[in-house]
């Protein structure tokens, strides 16, 4: 990562996460999440199946309150502007129209002046390579080009904090790769980036820090050298190796 931009701090982070966690019904989900989420890195969170990463992602989206524990940004997001966070799923939802169309909805969502529109859509479609595709209907495309249309109108939101939940999970390498160069230059264009993954090689090439996530806690958090080079727990040490993790299975 370009050093220039390390320990930057964006106006809502760092984002405070204190004794979160979620219960529903009789099920605890999550428990105990201490995290600060500071603007100076990619955050990649890891784990098993159903370890808990999209509630975490959802929960500091707000898209779920926690039940236990609370979250604290810098400055409440909400006083800012109107989209300082954008999150991007598995599977983008994308509106029944043009690929512009969609980037266009955003804007407007977003109530950006009418006349730097037209600039933001050439731009958002320039950096996620769909120029080209601008007038065709943004559910027929390929799953990778879906995922990029997804990531442009992130991108014509221009959030502070984009936060992505397996975003590459049905691209083959190539799209992969693509994927990982607009998340790079969000980056470096200031974004912080929270993203779940399963794709230990895509962790190493991105991670600012890893948070190993196991049945609802934290397992393990490190930066991506000192995680990939000796991870400290016996989950992550399990979790690198494939092997499943059986003690202490209770949260
Ligand atoms: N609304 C809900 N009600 C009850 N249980 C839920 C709910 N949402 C998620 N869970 C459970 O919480 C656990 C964590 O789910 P989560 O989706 O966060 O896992 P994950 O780490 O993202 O897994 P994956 O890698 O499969 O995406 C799972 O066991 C899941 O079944
Ligand atoms: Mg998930």
């Amino acid at each position: 990562m370009d050093p220039a931009v390390a320990g930057r701090v964006t106006s809502v982070l760092p984002l405070k996460l204190s004794g979160v966690g979620l219960t529903i019904g009789q099920h605890t989900l999550l428990k105990d999440i201490h995290h600060t989420f500071t603007g100076s890195s990619i955050s990649v969170v890891m784990g098993h199946n159903g370890a808990g990463k999209t509630l975490l992602l959802k929960i500091c989206h707000g898209l779920i309150p926690p039940t236990a524990g609370r979250l604290q940004w810098h400055r409440p997001a909400r006083a800012k502007r109107p989209c300082v966070q954008a999150m991007v799923f598995q599977r983008p939802v994308l509106l029944r129209r043009s690929v512009e169309q969609n980037i266009r909805h955003v804007l407007k969502a977003g109530r950006i002046a009418k006349s730097e529109t037209g600039r933001a859509v050439q731009q958002a479609l320039a950096m996620s390579r769909l120029t080209d595709m601008a007038s065709r209907p943004a559910r027929q495309l390929s799953g990778g080009e879906q995922q990029r249309v997804a990531l442009a109108r992130a991108w014509a939101a221009r959030p502070e904090v984009l936060i992505l939940d397996e975003p590459c999970t049905y691209l083959d390498p190539a799209a992969t790769l693509e994927v990982e160069q607009i998340i790079t230059a969000f980056y470096d264009a200031g974004t912080k980036i929270i993203m779940a993954t399963h794709d230990i090689a895509q962790a190493r090439r991105l991670a600012g820090e890893i948070i190993l996530m196991h049945q609802g806690k934290i397992a393990e958090c490190a930066g991506g050298h000192e995680f990939f080079g000796g991870p400290c727990s016996d989950q992550a040490r399990a979790f690198l190796e494939g092997r499943l993790w059986t003690r202490g299975n209770s949260i």
